[in-house]
């Protein structure tokens, strides 16, 4: 099968090079790719990924090319083509493609869609409104003495979530949002939750419509700078599985997220094909879903794809078909970490173009992937090219050996100003 993966992060690299693992896959293109998924190799024929300049949201761009490679399933990695409809396009086309078509990603783009929602099929959610007006808005927000998350509707690049302290940051917040559009249109309508106070976790579950199947934990480090502190960003760094939900809660956090869930897609004729990522705040009157997602989180796929055992191209051709019943998910016990190497300043502004070294070096290690994301090739270098760089990942025998293991591999790599932080699953050690 010839397969196209979108996308050019380091969630796209684990996806090709998990593809890439599989017998069923003959060829793999991805647009617009990276110098890491460049340099990966079929596990069948031996032949080399092709990275394709074509950007992620261009879709006339994506459908000529999967028409005329005749490709026979094309994997979205990022949530604007989703938001933008490219599997319902792909679909119209007669081309078998994987993740959620237009309706189903609102999960995602739109943020009232999903509270409204939650509300409706009784997923256990934090108290909220939505809004479109200031003053009422503000009202509520008074109700909750400030302590809220206020949140544009649509996609905002990862930053249009505010968190307030009190009425006046809720004011500001919502102010910017509503009356001075800081986020344009995506900011025409806001969520305002009440502020949850508990440990952030990362729920993934792979679905076809009818079947939704539980991945297990992982937990991401969203703010730049150890403890938790400084600005925050896609995401520094991941690790699975966590050790705050033992088997038998993760099973009824994900029986009471995602039997509603299912119910309520029924429902509404909502026919969501691919993965569900709800963000979960463990509360002390349980486990509450913050958002939703409607893609693989980066970097939770690092760790997920360095644990799953299964042939990814089976498990997504499963999913596009209904057949997920039929599939069991199997996880290597070992434990996962992911260190994201980030460029200086990131995610404020950085320079480009540095040179990296010891990618080779740091690949020698046992149970260790580097995965790309903002790296080009350029002349016989591998250079800096975003922000999140590198994807550092390491596969341990418990999660004290994958951290050691990882950390012992960002020690061989290098570029100047490189930043990364240096306690990445350290909450989850004795
Ligand atoms: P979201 O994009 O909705 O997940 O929000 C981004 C980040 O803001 C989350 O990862 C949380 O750390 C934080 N956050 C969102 N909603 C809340 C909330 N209701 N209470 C506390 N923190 C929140
Ligand atoms: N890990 C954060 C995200 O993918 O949204």
């Amino acid at each position: 099968m010839k397969i196209l993966v979108i996308g050019s992060g380091g969630r796209e690299h684990a996806l090709v090079w998990k593809l890439a693992q599989s017998p069923h896959a003959e060829k793999i293109f991805c647009a617009p790719g990276n110098a890491g998924i460049a340099q990966e190799r079929l596990a069948k024929n031996s032949s080399p990924v092709e990275c394709v300049n074509i950007s992620a949201e261009d879709l006339p761009k994506l459908l000529a090319f999967a028409l005329e490679k005749k490709i026979g399933l094309t994997v979205v990695g990022p949530d604007n083509p989703l938001a933008l409809g490219i599997v319902d396009l792909f679909q119209k086309n007669g081309l078998r493609i994987w993740g959620p078509n237009q309706k189903a990603a609102q999960f995602e783009s739109s943020k009232v869609f999903s509270q409204n929602f939650m509300e409706k099929y009784g997923i256990p959610t934090a108290r909220a409104g939505t809004f479109s007006d200031a003053t009422a808005a503000k009202k509520f927000a008074g109700e909750l003495n400030g302590k809220c998350a206020v949140k544009a509707d649509g996609l905002a690049l990862g930053k249009g979530v505010l968190i307030c302290g009190n009425v006046s940051e809720a004011e500001k917040a919502i102010d910017e949002i509503l009356i001075s559009k800081s986020f344009g249109a995506a900011g025409a309508k806001i969520v305002i939750q009440e502020f949850l106070e508990g440990i952030e976790i990362s729920l993934h579950a792979i679905c076809d419509g009818k079947t939704a199947k539980l991945f297990p934990t992982s937990q991401d480090h969203k703010r730049a700078l150890d403890g938790d502190k400084g600005l925050n960003t896609g995401g520094m760094g991941t690790y699975s599985p966590t050790p705050f939900v033992s088997d038998a809660e993760l099973k009824k956090i994900g029986e009471a997220i995602l039997n509603p869930w299912l119910r309520g897609c029924v429902e509404e004729k909502i026919n969501f094909c691919g993965i569900l990522y709800p963000g979960i705040m463990l509360t002390k009157t349980g486990a509450k879903v913050l958002e939703f997602n409607a893609r693989f989180g980066d970097p939770e796929t690092q760790v997920y794809l360095t644990r799953l055992e299964n042939d990814l191209v089976e498990l997504l051709d499963a999913s596009v078909s209904g057949a997920l019943d039929k599939m069991e998910l199997r996880w290597k016990p070992e434990a996962s970490v992911c260190v994201v190497m980030a460029s200086g300043g990131y995610p404020g502004n950085y320079e480009k173009e540095k040179p990296i070294r010891g990618l080779d070096d740091a690949a020698k290690l046992p149970g260790v992937k580097v995965f790309h994301a903002g790296t080009a090739k350029k002349g016989n270098e591998i250079v800096t090219s975003g922000g999140r760089v590198l994807g550092v990942t390491a596969l341990g025998k418990d999660l004290k050996s994958a951290q050691a293991a990882a950390y012992a591999a960002v020690k061989k790599i290098h570029f100047d100003g490189a930043h990364f932080r240096r306690d990445i699953a350290a909450k989850a050690l004795p």
